[in-house]
């Protein structure tokens, strides 16, 4: 596909909620480790280190090599089997998470449903609905976590099931006590 056609089919194609910051996007090519090309083959520095990215660089060599040996071997099965990989990853971060006492993993895929995740199981464990957020906070894009947003842009205004209490609220209570 050339730039244009790129533009053109995710302008058209995806929830537009899938937005850039510029006027000019970046259409991005390939990259490796630190640096990026765009689809001019021009060549960038990765400075980009704010929202939805990874701190290993651009594949990388060790991460890859990993990922294309699991690949080969088992590339999905249903949760309802064990598999060796989740189990080995599970009983390593017990042993090295601090305080001996994280000694049991859920993993998702997203950091909306490592949030969803999180809620529910201090819903489970406290008994409370209650949930409080800081203003400003972002938490993903599920509808719990856009209820539970203090950013007016990405808050979910019609299956709201929290009630948002913004810090301002807590520190109010607090010193009224
Ligand atoms: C602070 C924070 N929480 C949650 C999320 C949601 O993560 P994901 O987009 O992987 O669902 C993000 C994503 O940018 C985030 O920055």
């Amino acid at each position: 596909m050339t730039k244009e056609e790129i533009l053109l089919a995710q302008s058209e194609h995806l929830f537009p909620c899938v937005f850039h910051y510029y006027q000019q996007p970046l259409v991005i090519s390939h990259a490796k480790n630190r640096y990026i090309w765009d689809a001019d083959g021009k060549q960038y520095l990765d400075f980009f280190g704010g929202i939805v990215t990874v701190s290993v660089g651009h594949c990388n060599d060790d991460v890859n090599r990993k990922v294309h040996a699991q690949m080969d071997r088992l590339q999905h099965v249903s949760t309802v089997f064990v598999n060796e990989p989740q189990a080995a990853l599970a009983k390593k971060l017990a042993q090295i998470t601090p305080g001996g006492k994280l000694t049991k993993s859920f993993f998702t895929s997203s950091g909306s449903e490592a949030n969803e995740t999180a809620i529910l199981a201090a819903r489970c464990y406290t008994g409370s609905t209650e949930i409080v957020a800081l203003r400003y906070a972002y938490h993903g894009r599920s509808s719990l976590t856009m209820g539970l947003t203090g950013q007016s842009n990405w808050r979910e205004r019609l299956l709201l099931s929290l009630s948002l209490w913004p810090l301002v609220s807590l520190l109010r209570g607090a010193l009224r006590a």
